[in-house]
């Protein structure tokens, strides 16, 4: 028997496609999710795709009753925490929302992972905890905070509270891993990101223009300090992510305490590139408009990735070209994601 992996938020985006790799490694998964940015049908793709069953648990990560019927009815070899809110936006206009979810739901099921005696985890952190202020490329031995948003922040927050609780229970090893911008779906095009309304970032934007559920893309800001004025960031395919949690897991066996990995490519990629390499892959031309940058972005940031290389074994291995090919098949196959079409899909 494989060893058992608790995935919180295993409905969700890169939820979905590390459930693919984990099974594909051997590993059985367990799912906690309450669906509340995802459906359920991402779950039965996954299987259709592995031809493994993936046990689910309908509920929120806050729920101490649930967890405490979760890990006695499975013996749970590591966590791998995904669950948790992401729009950047929504965190300033929510904020306690975003605190009560990523902070405190973190907190509960960590009081769980330690009252069962489970020894691994693997936290979803996020380059957002370099903060406005960090050079680049991030590495993981730069001061991570000054963050911007309650988002930001609430991811820097629960980093705290693992390094802390790693250190007081030297028989928990955490991995702390810190994306930068993932894309792209899984090959098959079954699984792959369902943005709720109107996506807030680039890829989902880009692939509903193509496929005319929305009528152009407002590129933010042209005027950065940067080789051709839009931002730059590092983006990676979702799969190659997935496979860094895989590799995490493996990592964290007879490890204690706290570590950071940065999973990136170490390339920074703007706006425009993006948009041309779709186009490419696609063969479907994208209109496009500048618009006022909007707030709160920095103008560029990449990972610096030879840690995840180094220690993990990790490297991104997909390119820009799969990325593109790959969002596009998905999007083609879903043009409604998992749903159906309504006017606001
Ligand atoms: P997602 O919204 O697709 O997945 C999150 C999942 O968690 C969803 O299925 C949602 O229903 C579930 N969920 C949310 N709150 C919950 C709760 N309280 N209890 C149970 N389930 C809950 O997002 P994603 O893009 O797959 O991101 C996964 C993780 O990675 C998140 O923690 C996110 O902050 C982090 N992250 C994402 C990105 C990105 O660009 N997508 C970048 C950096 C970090
Ligand atoms: N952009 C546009 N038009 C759009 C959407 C985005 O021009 O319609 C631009 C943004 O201005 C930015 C770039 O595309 O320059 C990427 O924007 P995204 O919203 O796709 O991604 P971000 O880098 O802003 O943020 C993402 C996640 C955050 C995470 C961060 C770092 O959404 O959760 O990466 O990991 F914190």
């Amino acid at each position: 028997m494989g060893r058992r992996v608790l995935v919180t938020g295993g409905a969700g985006y890169i939820g979905s496609h590390t459930l693919v790799a984990l099974q594909e490694a051997g590993f059985e998964v367990v799912v906690i999710d309450s669906l509340c940015n995802s459906s359920e049908i991402a779950l039965q793709r996954v299987q259709m795709i592995t031809g493994t069953s993936v046990r689910f648990y309908h509920g929120d990560i806050r729920d101490r009753a649930l967890l405490e019927q979760i890990f006695t009815e499975n013996s749970i070899h590591a966590v791998i925490h995904f669950a948790g809110l992401k729009a950047v936006g929504e965190s300033s206009q929510k904020p306690i929302d975003y605190y009560q979810s990523n902070v405190t739901g973190s907190l509960v099921l960590l009081e769980a992972i330690q009252a069962y005696g489970v020894k691994q985890l693997v936290f979803s952190s996020s380059a957002t905890v370099y903060g406005s202020e960090a050079p680049v490329p991030y590495v993981e031995t730069l001061q991570t905070g000054s963050t911007s948003n309650p988002y930001g922040t609430s991811k820097w927050m629960v980093e705290q509270v693992l390094k802390d609780a790693a250190l007081a229970n030297p028989e928990l090893s955490v991995a702390l891993l810190r994306y930068f911008n993932p894309v792209g779906a899984h090959p098959s095009g079954l699984i792959g990101e369902d943005p709720q309304g109107i996506p807030n970032n680039l890829l989902p934007y880009i692939a509903q223009v193509a496929v005319g559920k929305r009528k152009e893309l407002s590129v933010f800001g042209d005027d950065y300090p940067t080789p051709d004025g839009t931002c730059l960031r590092d983006y990676l395919h979702v799969m190659d992510l997935a496979e860094g949690h895989v590799c995490a897991l493996e990592w964290l066996e007879g490890k204690t305490g706290t570590i950071a990995f940065n999973l990136g490519t170490g390339k920074g990629t703007s706006v425009l590139d993006i948009v041309r390499a779709f186009e490419q892959a696609s063969g479907v031309s994208i209109p496009y408009r500048v618009a006022p940058r909007r707030a709160g972005d920095l103008p560029a940031f990449w990972a610096d990735a030879s840690k995840a290389k180094q220690d993990l074994g990790w490297v991104a291995r997909l390119g820009l070209d799969q990325m593109m090919v790959d969002t596009w098949h998905w999007q083609t196959n879903n043009p409604h994601g998992y749903g159906i079409a309504t006017n606001d899909r």
